[in-house]
């Protein structure tokens, strides 16, 4: 079976006929076009699909595209404004929070998803809000600076 889907994906209105029982991930990437989110191990285990719906972090893998409709979606390609990074995706630069980069777009929504909902997070809110996310790269060190980093930023007005 078929059904329109109708959600905001990155500040815009979209429309589109899916099947039920399309995963919102391959939506993402396959239907719109925005492959920014990755698919990393498909079964829930890696955060590398995590996008936000209505500001929570959400995977994408586990998740079917119809349970987004009415709602608001947002993908790592919404970030940053004017070709300006957001405060997250700096942080993620300038404190060398990525190697490969393939966890990346995953932890930099996990953690835009948490400076949304509280931006003064603690160190152990920051590691309780990234507990999904794997990265087999970099280490959480860097990784935990560059979320502390960003938080600053926001708070100095950049958005997350
Ligand atoms: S691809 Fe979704 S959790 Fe790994
Ligand atoms: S930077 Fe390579 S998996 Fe995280």
């Amino acid at each position: 079976m078929a059904r329109l889907l109708e959600l905001t994906l990155n500040d815009r209105r979209r429309v589109d006929a899916v099947p039920d029982n399309l995963l919102l991930l391959d939506y993402l990437r396959e239907v719109v076009g925005l492959t920014g989110t990755k698919t990393g191990c498909d079964g829930g285990e890696c955060g590398a699909c995590t996008v936000l719906i209505d500001d929570r972090p959400t995977l994408s893998c586990l998740t079917l595209a119809a349970i987004a409709d009415g709602r608001r979606v947002d993908t790592v390609e919404s970030l940053g404004t004017d070709g300006r990074l957001s405060a997250v995706q700096r942080g993620f630069h300038e404190k060398l929070g990525s190697q490969c980069g393939y966890c990346t777009p995953g932890f930099i929504m996990a953690s835009a998803g948490l400076l949304r909902r509280n931006p003064h997070p603690s160190e152990a809110e920051i590691i309780e809000a990234l507990g999904s996310n794997i990265c087999r790269c970099t280490g959480y060190v860097k990784i935990i600076e560059a979320v502390k980093y960003a938080a600053q930023l926001h708070a100095g007005g950049v958005a997350p």
